[in-house]
Order: structure tokens, then C-alpha cells, then sequence
């Protein structure tokens, strides 16, 4: 059985802003066109990457290593008139979440955690609706809205999708802060904590580990 790679999500702040032009520069002209809606030139990438505000909007970010940053999601709060009109939603108190990874890294579950750290900052900061769009033959990112639960308004190729959060909890804010500490760890580690996982989960459940370390040796 293949087992997913340990992922920590760290909070991004001006310091990864050229690992983070690095990871966008990576990206095909297909998947710039899915992230961004168009197939946007490398001097277009580096102007938006520029353009980034720490301030007001919320990055978050999974490296590989000290200088590989693999997947980066990206919570915008769209203005209101922005925003596709919905009965339910109060545009004041929606964010956008816009994610990428890179290709090697796909199908790992990153795209996956990186929504669902998303989803548990919005709510800790009382945002009550997590909001994405994309087009609608974007498999991966439709998966990963459906598992979350998301309400998917598919309308002329292109998809919208509205998750309603619950208010944060004592839980959720203690989850949050686990996830960020554990992940401020391991970058200053440089990556040793995934290791000390993959040691710790072979001590919990060694017959689990043999089992994938057989099937593996098949292949
Ligand atoms: C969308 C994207 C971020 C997904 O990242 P990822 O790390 O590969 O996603 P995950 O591994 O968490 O997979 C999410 C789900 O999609 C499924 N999936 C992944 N790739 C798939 C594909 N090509 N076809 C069908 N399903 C796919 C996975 O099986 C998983 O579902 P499961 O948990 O039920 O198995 C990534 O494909 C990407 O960067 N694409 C280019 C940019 C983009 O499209 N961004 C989204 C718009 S903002």
C-alpha cells in the first residue's frame, strides 16, 4: 500500500515570497490556466506574485525542503460586488481559496490539506463561507470540493463552489495552532520531523509498515 508523504502547512509571510515565484514559475501554461484562469506569461506570474499582500490576504504553504515550496493556497476576501450573487451568503464574511501544487507532488493528498487548514482559519476568524471557482472539467479541485462538503454551482464550464462553516471552537483553535507549531518546527528542522513521523508511525503500527514494505518490493 502507498503511503501519503507527512504534510505540514506553514503560514506564509514575506520572507517565502521568492519560493513562492519559484513554485508559480513551475507551473505549466495548462495549470496557470486553471489557477489563474488564463495561461498568464512569466512576467505576468512574477507581477501578481509582487502584488501579494501578507497583510490582507493569507497564504499557506507546504516545502518540501528549506527552498521547494510544493503547494501554495492562497485566502483571498473578495469585495462583495465581486462576488456571484447567492441567496445565503454574507458577502462580508466570505473568503476565496485559490491552491496549487506542484505536478511531482500531485495526488499526495497536499491540495487536499491545504483546503482543509484553509477551511479551519476562515473559521477561527469567523468567516462563515469558504468560496472557490474554477472551470468544471477541473477534476482534482471538484474532488477535493466535494469531499468537503462545498454546494457546487456549475454554470457554462466554470463551477462555484460555497462551504458553510461552523463558528470556531476551542478545539478548532487549538487544532489550528498544533498544525502551524508542527509546521514552524519541521521548516526549521528542514524537513526532520516528517522523518521522525515516518520512525514514530512504524513504532505504533509496525505490521502496517511491513505489509506496505512488502507490497512495495513487488513493484
Ligand atoms: C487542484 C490541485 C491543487 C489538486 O492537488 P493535489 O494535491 O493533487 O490534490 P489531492 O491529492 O488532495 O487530490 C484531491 C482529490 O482529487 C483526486 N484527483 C487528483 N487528481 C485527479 C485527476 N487528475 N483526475 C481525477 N481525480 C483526481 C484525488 O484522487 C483526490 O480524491 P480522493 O481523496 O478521493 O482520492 C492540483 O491538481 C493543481 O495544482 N492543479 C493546477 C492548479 C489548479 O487547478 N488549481 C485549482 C483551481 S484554484
Amino acid at each position: 500500500m502507498k503511503e501519503d508523504p507527512v504534510v505540514f502547512i506553514k503560514e506564509l509571510s514575506e520572507q517565502d515570497r521568492p519560493f513562492m515565484l519559484n513554485h508559480f514559475l513551475g507551473l505549466s501554461p495548462a495549470d496557470r490556466r486553471l489557477r489563474f484562469g488564463a495561461a498568464l506569461p512569466d512576467e505576468a506570474v512574477t507581477k501578481y506574485v509582487n502584488a501579494i499582500d501578507f497583510n490582507r490576504d493569507t497564504i499557506f504553504g507546504v516545502y518540501e525542503s528549506t527552498f521547494n515550496l510544493v503547494g501554495v493556497g492562497h485566502l483571498a476576501f473578495p469585495l462583495p460586488e465581486n462576488l456571484p450573487p447567492s441567496e445565503d451568503v454574507q458577502p462580508n464574511r466570505v473568503a476565496e481559496f485559490g491552491v496549487s501544487v506542484s505536478a511531482p507532488m500531485r495526488r499526495k493528498n497536499v491540495g487536499t490539506k491545504l483546503f482543509d487548514r484553509a477551511a479551519i482559519h476562515c473559521r477561527n476568524k469567523h468567516i462563515n463561507t469558504l468560496y472557490i471557482h474554477c472551470l468544471a472539467s477541473n477534476r482534482p479541485m471538484i474532488c477535493i470540493a466535494e469531499k468537503a462538503g462545498m454546494e457546487i454551482h456549475k454554470d457554462h464550464g466554470e463551477v462555484d463552489g460555497y462551504l458553510k462553516l461552523p463558528h470556531p471552537d476551542t478545539d478548532s483553535i487549538r487544532q489550528e495552532n498544533a498544525e502551524e507549531r508542527a509546521a514552524i518546527l519541521d521548516y526549521a528542522l528542514n524537513g526532520k520531523m516528517k522523518e521522525a513521523m515516518k520512525w514514530i508511525k512504524r513504532i505504533i503500527s509496525p505490521e502496517k509498515h511491513d505489509a506496505s514494505k512488502t507490497s512495495s518490493d513487488h513493484h
